[in-house]
């Protein structure tokens, strides 16, 4: 029988060590026992953007990025993208099962409830540029959303917390429909009482009663694949972010932030523009040429966790089939589906493990659906939303958390006298 610990020995001083292994890892901690000297620090791991360093034990979403699975609760992401609506899996992600149909009727009723933003917000809106970023609205209405909600500070409270996430919940679709409107200038639509949430959602969108019951489905379906995704970097913000115990709304303000970076969650934005920059299907063997001199990334291809094709990949191919029947093909289609073919077949590509992520194709289906580039974000950040607050909730009840508060290696000067 093997014994679950790692031996090491400290070549500095010839000292032999065992470090207890549990579920596949080791405490960083029981490094710093190894010293030169009893005035040494002790040992550090150095693992600059935490590639192999774990920051919490979560329940919530299991990747094996090797074999290409994603599981929310344990449910595989095809089973919940084809069987159930975005509404039960944010109450599974937050409460750990499927709702029952009393449980759904609640949730539906607590979210509908709260769909209303403070009159005030709308006057912060109206203060912003109508080219600002759509993300940059997003974030500055999320903090301004705080600002009205003062006891959401009282994080240690359960009923605080449980009372802040449904009103996140229920407010995000309306953040992002008047960011929308906002930027077009246009008046600005209250949800429909008894209208769904993500029907509401694209109502308030397109400014009229009756949305297309298959782009319906469609976006419930692409806010479910985007619901959660383990420790990605919006979610590791609003964890950071979280640990110093402060509100919802400023976590939720830095996961935004954190999402709108190109090689997170603003990817979607980039590949449109990089498909368009590319222009036609003549034009991809020079393109890649520049990718593969360094002088471009292949936007929407490559992650960190998968080394295969990402699941979700896959369902958002399927749906934009069913979207384009309603809106017409997208023209970049064609590029980006031979792109994506010579890129599977090319050595570079495929030494490096890189295939299309979540936001290769779910671009071109926003884009037809009517939403321009800049906006994709925000779509993403609805569906992430249960994501972020369910691993908030999560860290908030976990004992072994507190604030985070990473080393250093320090590079810079010590001790210097001041020169005058
Ligand atoms: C999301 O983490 C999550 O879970 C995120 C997400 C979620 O749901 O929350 O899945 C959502 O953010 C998906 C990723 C969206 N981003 C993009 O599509 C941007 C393009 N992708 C890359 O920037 C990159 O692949 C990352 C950022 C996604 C991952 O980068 P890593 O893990 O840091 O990998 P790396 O940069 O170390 O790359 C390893 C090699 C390098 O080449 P070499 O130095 O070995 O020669 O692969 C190359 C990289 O240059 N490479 C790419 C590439 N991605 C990696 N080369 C060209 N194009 C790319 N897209």
């Amino acid at each position: 029988m093997s014994d679950q610990k790692l031996h090491v020995t400290d070549g500095r001083t010839g000292k032999t060590y065992d470090l207890p292994i549990t579920d596949g890892s080791i405490k960083a901690m029981d490094l710093r026992q190894m010293q030169t000297d009893p005035e040494d620090f002790g040992l550090l791991a150095h693992d600059p953007a935490f590639t192999n360093t774990t920051s919490c034990r979560s329940a919530i979403t299991y990747i094996d990025g090797d074999r290409g699975i994603l599981e929310y609760r344990g449910y595989s992401i095809a089973d919940l993208a084809e069987k159930a609506s975005f509404l039960e899996v944010q109450w599974l992600l937050l409460n750990g099962e499927l709702p029952d149909a009393a449980q759904l009727a609640s949730w539906k009723s607590d979210l509908a409830s709260r769909a209303h933003l403070p009159a005030g917000l709308l006057d912060v809106l109206q203060g912003l540029p109508k080219d600002a970023h759509p993300m940059s609205v997003l974030m500055v209405l999320m903090a301004a959303l705080g600002g009205y909600s003062a006891d959401s500070r009282n994080v240690r409270d359960a009923k605080v917390r449980a009372e802040h996430i449904r009103r996140i919940l229920a407010q995000m679709p309306l953040l992002a429909a008047a960011a929308w409107r906002h930027r077009r200038g246009h008046a600005q639509i209250a949800p429909k009482p008894g209208v769904g949430y993500v029907e509401n959602f694209l109502r308030m969108i397109y400014g009229r009663d009756d949305v297309n019951p298959v782009l319906i489905r469609a976006m419930d379906v692409l806010l479910t694949l985007h619901a959660d995704h383990e420790q990605n970097c919006s979610t590791a913000a609003m964890r950071g972010v979280g640990s110093s115990e402060c509100d919802p709304y400023s976590c939720s303000g830095a996961a935004i932030a954190a999402l709108s970076g190109p090689l997170h969650g603003g990817a979607n934005e980039e590949v449109l523009r990089m498909l368009a920059e590319i222009g036609s299907v003549e034009h991809i063997p020079s393109f890649l040429a520049k990718v593969k001199d360094k002088k471009a990334k292949l936007m929407g291809f490559g992650h960190r966790v998968y080394k295969s094709y990402d699941p979700r990949a896959k369902i958002i191919a399927r749906i934009a089939k069913e979207v384009f029947e309603v809106t017409g093909k997208n023209p970049l289609l064609e590029i980006a589906v031979e792109l994506e073919r010579i890129a599977l077949s090319e050595p570079y590509f495929i030494e490096r493990n890189l295939y299309p992520n979540v936001d290769f194709y779910s671009g071109l289906i926003y884009q037809s659906m009517g939403f321009d580039p800049s906006y994709f974000t925000v779509l993403f950040a609805v569906g992430r939303a249960p994501g972020w607050l369910s691993q908030w909730d999560e860290l908030i009840r976990d004992p072994e958390q507190k604030i985070a508060r990473p080393r250093q290696i320090y590079t810079g000067h010590r001790a210097r006298p001041f020169p005058r």
